[in-house]
Parts: structure tokens; sequence; C-alpha cells
């Protein structure tokens, strides 16, 4: 029986109809899934997620009505699910709990230096032929601290690469990482890490404990010459708070790949229409903010291991075998 993927970007296309063909029939549509769009899931079993869908109770009752037992998301984070609801609708969740880390952690290294040897603004002067320096200073990173929020898969993989730059290490994580401690990284409280890094970057889960993790009060606590990079997800930043301090002329770079209010807007194209998002609209505005819409994950290598896996998340559920990947039902 057919699959139904939502939000299925172009480049994407090929590598699920490819990967799925063999074994499964898949349709690939590119609109998110939403309230408005789930009900075009009626008569599917399976449906593959992406990123940006909304799980939430009403969007799984519709597709639970329509007949769907199983969602297969395309990605790592799973905060857009509402798994007590899918749970109690009797339904399979299963997301990609692991695929190329270096993938993400590289990205935010791409968002650390562009944004601190201001790359976008260079681009910028020399395509209109100014090739003035004015402005462009950046500063070595070598012997500064980068500060890791979250020292798990990405967390490490972004650590190893500070390494090579001679960067001193702090960590914050509920859980050591022995591989980040070996390459010399200091674990300490959160409030010390973010006084003493000259970069931060956040790689924990969006979690309720996790919601605002950098709040008004961590944004105080930074340097004011910080670089701070989220490539995690949006909620982990009070938005508001950031554009305050911005406005403030505080820090000296803030790469983004994430945004809370990201759904509907990222992956799309809203370039003729009015914004309505007046917070986003005012932090792309800051000539040291640099923003992307959530494609640190997107190589070929971690989108064809996404895929990969959420091929074998479909088989698994229909012969009954249980992976690391199933959230629901809980073990
Ligand atoms: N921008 C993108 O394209 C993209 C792609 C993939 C993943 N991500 C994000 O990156 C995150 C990290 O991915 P990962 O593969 O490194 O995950 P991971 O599970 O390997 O690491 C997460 C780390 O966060 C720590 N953690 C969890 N809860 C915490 C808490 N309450 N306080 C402090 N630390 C806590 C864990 O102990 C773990 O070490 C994902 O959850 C996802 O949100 C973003």
């Amino acid at each position: 029986m057919e699959i139904l993927a939502f939000g299925v970007q172009a480049d994407e296309k090929p590598l699920i109809e490819r990967a799925f063909g063999i074994h499964e029939d898949v349709r690939c549509l590119d609109v998110f899934l939403n309230a408005d769009t789930a009900p075009i899931a009626a008569g599917h079993e399976i449906v593959s997620t992406s990123v940006n869908a909304d799980l939430g109770a009403d969007v799984l009752e519709i597709l639970a009505a329509g007949g769907t037992r199983m969602v297969a998301q395309r990605s790592t984070g799973f905060n857009n699910v509402d798994l007590d609801t899918a749970e109690r609708l009797g339904m399979t969740v299963a997301r990609v709990s692991s695929y190329s880390p270096y993938s993400v952690a590289e990205f935010a290294w791409t968002l650390a230096m562009a944004v601190n040897r201001r790359i976008v603004r260079a681009s910028i002067r020399t395509r209109d032929f100014d090739f003035r320096l004015d402005g462009l200073m950046g500063r070595d990173l070598h012997g500064r601290t980068a500060g890791v929020l979250g020292t798990g898969k990405i967390g490490e993989a972004f650590a190893r690469i500070a390494h090579g730059f001679g960067m001193r290490l702090l960590g914050w994580d509920v859980a050591e990482n022995p591989a980040c401690a070996e390459l010399g990284m200091r674990y300490v409280p959160k409030d010390e890490l973010l006084a003493r890094s000259d970069l931060i970057t956040l790689h924990v889960p969006l979690m309720p404990e996790t919601r605002h993790l950098i709040d008004a009060a961590a944004l105080k606590a930074m340097r004011d010459d910080a670089v701070l990079i989220n490539s995690s997800r949006g909620g982990l930043i009070d938005t508001a708070a950031l554009v305050g301090e911005l406005r403030a002329g505080r820090f000296a770079g803030v790469g983004l790949d994430v945004y809370e209010a990201e759904a509907g807007l990222f992956f799309l194209d809203k370039s003729l229409e009015a914004v309505e998002d007046d917070t986003l609209a005012r932090l792309v505005t800051f000539p040291n903010v640099l923003v992307t819409s959530h494609q640190a994950y997107y190589t070929e290598e971690a989108v064809g291991q996404i895929v990969d896996a959420t091929v074998r998340n479909v088989l698994d559920y229909r012969e009954g075998r249980r992976s690391e990947n199933v959230l629901v039902p809980r073990s």
C-alpha cells in the first residue's frame, strides 16, 4: 500500500523514491503536514513527515481517523510530535535517532566562521566592487574558548573541530561525554560556560526543560563580544530577548539555523509576501546576525542516511520489529 511522504524537498525526492522503490510504493508531496493537509493522508496506513510537520493532537486525530497507523518522521528531533496522543491512538511513531552528526556540526562551524569573519557582508561588498575592509575585522579563534551546550553526537563533532582550531573547551550537559573529556573539555555549570565562552553553540534537544535555555538572564550572562550559534532547535532561545540584546549592540555575531517560529516559513518561498513576523524581520536587519532556514542537516550524506533509516523504520513496522528509532509505542 502506498506510503505518503509529506514535506519532501526537490533534492530529496529522487532519493526517497529510489530508497523506497525496491520495497514500497511512495508518493512524495511538497506540502508540509498540518491540520489543513492531514486529510490528504486518508487511506494511507503509513505517512512519512519532515522536521517541521505539525504532529500535534489535532493532526494526529485527523490522521488516525483516516486510517494512518504509522508515522515515520525524517528527523532526529521529535519535539513536534505529541507522543502521548499518538500512544493513546495506538499509532507507531519512529524517528531517525542518528545520522551524520558532521552535517550539523560542520554547518554550525560554517555559521560561526561566517559571522566571525563577516563573510556575508564581505561578499555583498565585493559584488558591488567595494573592496574596503572597514567593519570586516574578525578574531582568531585559536586560544579562545568554545562553550558547547549539549555534548552528544553533534556537540562532540563540533568540539573535535574546535579542538583542531586550538580552542579551549567548556561543556554543559546532564551526562558527560568521555570523548569530549578526552579532548580536554571541562564540564562547568551553565552560567560559568556562558560567562567564559567566546563562542557558544547549542546542541541539546528541545524539551520542556530546555525551552528558552537561552533566556534573558542567560543572554545577560554572556560576554558582550560572544558569538552565539544555534543549529539545534529555535525554541532553545528566547528570540524576543535576543533581539533586545542585539538592539543594545551586544554580541560579535549570532548564527541561527533554526528559529522558534520557523514552522510555516522555513523551507518555503515567502519572498513575494508581506512579512508578518516582526521578530524575524528585525533579526535579519542586524549586521552581526546570520539566519539560515534549517539547512544544517542538508548534506548528501545526512539526507541519504535519513532516507535509508526511514525505509528501515517502515520495514520494521511492517514486520513487527522494534528498534531504537521507535518512539511510540514506548517499550
Ligand atoms: N539544524 C538541523 O538541521 C538539525 C539536525 C539534526 C539535529 N538537530 C538538533 O540537534 C540536537 C542534538 O542532536 P544529537 O544527535 O547531538 O543528539 P544527542 O542525543 O546525541 O545529544 C544531545 C545531548 O543533549 C543532552 N541533554 C539532553 N537533555 C538535556 C538537558 N535537559 N540538559 C542538558 N543536556 C541535555 C544529552 O545528554 C546529550 O548529550 C537534536 O535534538 C536536534 O534538535 C538539528
